[in-house]
């Protein structure tokens, strides 16, 4: 691997803002890959950082992420914080110089999104944003077989992604800070419009609100929504995060897509074998977690895809604008939903 001449180590040096749940994952990919070092984490929570640098550091920690942008020896960041909170660090961290791996959703309005595209474009650094299910064996063979001309055009999909409540409930403490289009259903956005190759058009969704507003938290049970995309393609995105936590798993998903010459069936989310305990399930299935203490999967695929295309000097698979893209889409859904209304873009 030519690395640029920036790395002749060829080593990134790495910071991850935010070490809450997923921030974890990716300290764990950070910390196993052979051409990064973990040099810092930040999170306003002192205690758990402090935890996160014991268990994959050694490095540096600070509760101000700012003092974190500041370290000279950090290359790139993962910001891995609430849906709502990407803009202003994403911003910080393009002011700093470094390269950014944000989390998905890019951010939960269009202007947030044009802002951090603004600002890496005047920076110049890399930006990816981790739609990671790209990385999923099932959607990557399904987009090769694609390309391939071996399915012919594709028409329609239908995309289905729920978690239980224990997600909205006790797993984020900002559920109310974010809406359904942006925390599950961008992930089977990126992965149709990754499919279809075109924009949407236009977007008609529906919500409702019963259980979770009973229970305290503002924000949408479930959304479905129909996008037409301009080249007449349609998607059908249905998710909710209501569903009994005594189901198999904490995610429920199924991708079907109907092509001119070929059709698609994925249940993504179903482990391909079973540990079971009289007190639980203990399978985490081949999509991720650990194989004899290294990182596996579609997540430690998508990280090392980040580091690789900065130490080469690449263009991600997934850039800012595809962010900015999916963004007006996902906040096509919300205003479709509240307006009761189609929303044409
Ligand atoms: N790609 C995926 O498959 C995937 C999976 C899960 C979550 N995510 C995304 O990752 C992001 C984080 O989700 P999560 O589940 O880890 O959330 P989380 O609540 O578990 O973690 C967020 C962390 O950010 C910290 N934090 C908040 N504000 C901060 C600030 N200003 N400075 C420093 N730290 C701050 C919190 O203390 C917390 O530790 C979200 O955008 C989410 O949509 C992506």
């Amino acid at each position: 691997m030519a690395v640029t001449k920036a790395y002749a180590d060829g080593m990134l040096r790495y910071g991850v803002i935010g070490v809450g749940t997923h921030g974890e994952s990716h300290l764990q990919c950070v910390a196993a890959a052979a051409n990064a070092r973990l040099a810092a984490v930040a999170d306003l929570s002192a205690e758990r950082a402090a935890v996160m640098s014991e268990k994959y550091g050694p490095c540096q920690v600070f509760v101000d992420y700012r003092e974190l942008l500041a370290q000279d020896d950090v290359d790139a960041v993962s910001i891995v914080l609430p849906d709502h909170l990407h803009r202003q660090v994403c911003e910080d961290a393009f002011a700093a110089g470094k390269h950014v791996l944000v989390e998905k959703p890019l951010a939960t309005t269009v202007a947030d999104a044009e802002a951090i595209v603004a600002a890496q474009r005047a920076a110049g650094k890399t930006l990816m944003v981790n739609w990671s299910n790209r990385w999923m064996h099932s959607f990557a063979q399904t987009k090769a077989a694609l390309d391939a001309g071996e399915l012919g055009n594709p028409l329609y999909c239908y995309a289905r992604l729920n978690n239980t409540l224990f997600v909205p409930t006790k797993m984020l403490a900002w559920a109310a800070n974010t809406r359904l289009p942006f925390w599950l259903i961008c992930h089977r956005y990126d992965i149709a419009r990754w499919y279809f190759r075109s924009e949407a058009k236009r977007v008609n969704a529906v919500c409702r609100s019963v259980k979770l507003k009973s229970m305290g938290i503002d924000t949408p049970d479930f959304y479905q929504a129909t996008v037409e995309f301009a080249n007449g393609c349609v998607g059908n995105f249905e998710s909710c995060w209501i569903m009994p936590e005594s189901m198999p798993a904490l995610v429920d998903s199924k991708f079907e897509l109907v092509c001119s010459d070929g059709y698609v069936n994925i249940d993504a989310a179903l482990p391909d074998f079973v540990i079971a305990t009289h007190a639980k399930q203990l399978n985490r299935g081949t999509l991720q977690g650990d194989v004899m203490g290294e990182p596996v999967g579609f997540v430690n695929q998508a990280i090392k895809h980040f580091i690789n295309c900065v130490l080469l000097g690449q263009e991600p698979l997934i850039t800012g604008h595809d962010g900015l893209m999916i963004t007006r889409a996902l906040a096509a859904m919300v205003e479709s939903a509240e307006k009761g209304e189609p929303v044409n873009l």
